[in-house]
């Protein structure tokens, strides 16, 4: 119990030493607009007036700047480093996006022991990850850090990057805190616009955006940071609503809830706040406790609280959560970091495991006719695109150094070493990939968006591919030749090419070995299992389309194409290019329609804790071992609160054997069958009714059994 430790070092600090644990200052390079740079961070630590670094990275820097924290301030409390470590540190994983394709949260877990390992023994003790934000929107740029679009499947990564970050003891040289951001409803921004405007309603903002969060602390992630937008006409950062009475008061977090990269004093920006001044009373009176890169807190806090505009409980509560995080880190026994012990490269188990994972990844969008694994007899395959030589296979967020230390390899090569008694022909211009085409049995087409296109501030207003690749897939389509695509990006992209391709691999950016991953699912040497985490629509101008969506007074009906009067597009069919949850295999699957035990149930019971078991049969029916990610929905038909036609709440990524079968259980809880009212204090109910409990292999089955709730 740390507790007693933190109220006595509370009691010797004076009020100048409390501000300076609330600020974070950045070190060396900005992951944001300006900021004070390296030389005011040593003085800093000398005056305990910073409490918290990020972007220093280096087990020698990190230990040189922590000395004069420790032995030259007053009272010697460590700093904490933190660094955005997002799918990787040396050992670059595939971006959040893809990891959540894989329907496998242990791909997370995964990435974030390895990253919790290597960044660790680097000096770093906080990763800013995971981002749980989930979004309806691709042209957010960072659609790539999250989980896609889907509450549940966001919810199940969040627990798993937190286990695989803190393991079980934040102070395990091992393990770094982890951080859930962005608090909260960031991905909703206005248009996909980077720090738009959010505007939700609680009962979407509760059934939506929170989960994520609330599995990410009951899994016990140390910190949460706050997010850039507004949520309904208050910036998140003074947001007393969503920070203090939901995320501290009604979910108990006694952790620390960090700002964004200056976003305290963009409440100047923002129209919320006044001045700097009131800029710092607005945050730290919603519940921000640390301010990153901006420094109103630090330099108005001792004025505001001298005129009682800052209460004294809240400014210890907001310390006293920085101390308990040091604490747990175990910094005040153990404050350095071992040079002997770090992990300057990859290991081989590292890049082993970034290369299973990238596989599980990858999803195999279309595959008719079945061009796809690459036939074994064929003796010439060309290998073309912007993307065959290109080693930009990382992704967003991942360190200049390791980027020029540890970047991917290139289709192409990885395809010559997996093929080595073929011959293997690449090309990038039309011309030349044409000319290689026409010599070869089957050609790769390697297309994509570079890692620069997603992440933050990295918007698009259109969805299609970059430059003249869609020319480039037209050229070779025109051969008459046999042909694949290969599709790298961050993001859900468009285009008609889409439709018309015999095949397309989606490989996302897959990360250090995702190259070798590729090979290994188009050789066949792994069959692909992966499914969409997210909508891909047919155009930008069906932007927001998402699966889970409410069915409207007019849905569109397929027994009645012709009528106008519905809720849909005049120029285009109705849904969208690939759903959610949609993904082929080399080998072919049924999936049973879901047995309930019982059938009835009652909404009181449910509420004390009754269970539904859901038991469902899947047998690969096809000639090769594969995976089958067995779905689960529901659909509340009458309720207070119009309920999506599909909410996701089971999935289980099952392997089989050719010809095998087993069966797949799922558990519905109260949980799975309730709802959120709109009631600002937060109401979760359970109505009678009828819900149609759906299985299948992507959200659009229809195969359904109906649980009553009496
Ligand atoms: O952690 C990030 C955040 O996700 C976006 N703005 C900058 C922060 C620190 O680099």
């Amino acid at each position: 119990d740390h507790e007693p430790a933190i109220a006595r070092l509370l009691a010797r600090m004076t009020p100048a030493e409390k501000f300076g644990q609330l600020q974070q200052l950045a070190w060396g390079w900005n992951t944001g607009p300006g900021g004070p740079g390296s030389e005011t961070v040593e003085a800093a630590a000398r005056a305990g007036r910073v409490g918290s670094v990020l972007n220093l990275a280096g087990a020698e820097q990190a230990n040189a700047l922590q000395r004069v924290a420790v032995e030259e301030s007053r009272l010697g409390i460590p700093l904490v480093f933190g660094l955005d470590v997002i799918h990787g540190y040396w050992t670059t994983f595939p971006i959040p996006l893809a990891q959540a394709a894989a329907f496998d949260p242990d791909v997370a877990e995964t990435d974030g022991a390895v990253s919790a390992r290597e960044a660790r023994a680097d000096g770093i003790h906080w990763a800013f990850s995971p981002m749980v934000d989930l979004t309806r929107d691709p042209r957010w740029g960072r659609i790539a850090e999250g989980h896609g679009e889907d509450p549940y499947l966001t919810a199940r990564y969040a627990q798993a990057k937190v286990r695989g970050y803190q393991g079980r003891s934040l102070a395990d040289p091992d393990r770094v805190a982890a951080c859930a951001k962005h608090f909260v409803a960031y991905g909703g921004a206005e248009g996909g616009r980077d720090y738009n405007t959010v505007d939700v309603s609680e009962h979407r903002l509760r059934d939506l955006y929170l989960p994520p969060f609330l599995a990410a602390v009951e899994a016990g992630a140390a910190t949460v940071m706050a997010a850039f937008n507004t949520v309904n006409g208050v910036p998140a950062h003074a947001n007393t609503h969503t920070l203090t009475e939901v995320l501290k008061g009604e979910w108990g977090f006694d952790g620390v809830v960090v700002s964004d990269w200056a976003a305290v004093a963009e409440l100047v920006a923002h129209g919320h706040a006044a001045d700097g001044a009131d800029a710092a009373r607005l945050a730290l009176a919603a519940g921000t406790d640390v301010e990153m890169a901006s420094t109103t807190v630090v330099e108005h806090g001792e004025d505001l609280l001298a005129r009682g505009l800052i209460s004294e409980q809240r400014l210890d509560d907001a310390v006293a959560r920085v101390l308990r995080l040091k604490f747990r880190l175990g910094l005040f026994d153990r404050p350095y970091t071992d040079p002997d012990a770090v992990i300057g490269e990859p290991t081989p188990a590292a890049r082993a495991a970034a290369r299973t994972a990238a596989a599980r990844c990858l999803v195999l969008l279309r595959n008719s006719p079945a061009v796809l694994p690459l036939s074994p007899t064929a003796a010439t395959v060309a290998v073309v695109g912007p993307f065959a030589g290109s080693t930009d296979l990382l992704g967003t967020w991942v360190l200049g150094e390791t980027q020029r230390r540890f970047p991917a390899g290139t289709v192409h090569d990885a395809l010559r070493a997996a093929l080595p008694d073929t011959t293997v022909l690449h090309a990038d211009g039309i011309p030349e990939s044409v000319a290689a085409a026409l010599a070869a049995d089957v050609t790769v087409v390697v297309v994509g968006e570079p890692s620069d296109l997603s992440g933050e501030a990295a918007t698009r207003s259109e969805l299609t591919l970059p430059g003249d690749q869609e020319d480039l897939i037209a050229a070779v389509a025109a051969t008459g030749r046999p042909y694949a695509v290969v599709l790298i990006g961050g993001r859900p992209l468009t285009g008609a090419w889409l439709d018309t391709a015999p095949a397309v691999l989606l490989a996302w950016h897959p990360g250090i070995e995702g190259h070798h991953a590729i090979a290994d699912v188009l050789t066949g040497a792994v069959n692909p299992g992966g499914k969409l985490p997210v909508t891909f629509p047919r155009t930008v101008g069906q932007v927001p389309i998402y699966y889970n969506r409410e069915n409207t007074g007019r849905p569109y009906d397929p027994e009645h194409p012709d009528n106008p009067f519905v809720s849909a597009y005049l120029d285009l069919p109705d849904g969208p290019r690939f759903p959610f949850g949609h993904g082929c295999s080399y080998t072919t699957f049924t999936v049973g329609g879901p047995t309930l035990t019982p059938t009835a149930v009652t909404a009181d019971a449910l509420r004390a804790g009754a269970t539904v078991e859901v038991t469902v049969a899947v047998h690969n029916t096809g000639d090769r071992a594969g995976d089958e990610v067995v779905q689960l929905y529901v659909r509340d038909r009458v309720a207070s609160i119009v309920q999506p036609v599909r909410r996701l709440r089971g999935f289980r990524r099952v392997p089989l054997a050719a010809g095998e079968s087993t069966e797949v259980r799922f558990t519905l809880s109260a949980d799975d069958l309730g709802f959120w009212t709109g009631d600002p204090t937060g109401r979760f109910v359970v109505e009678p009714g009828e819900v149609d409990v759906v299985t299948g292999a992507t959200s659009t089955t229809t195969t359904a059994s109906t649980l009553t709730i009496g």
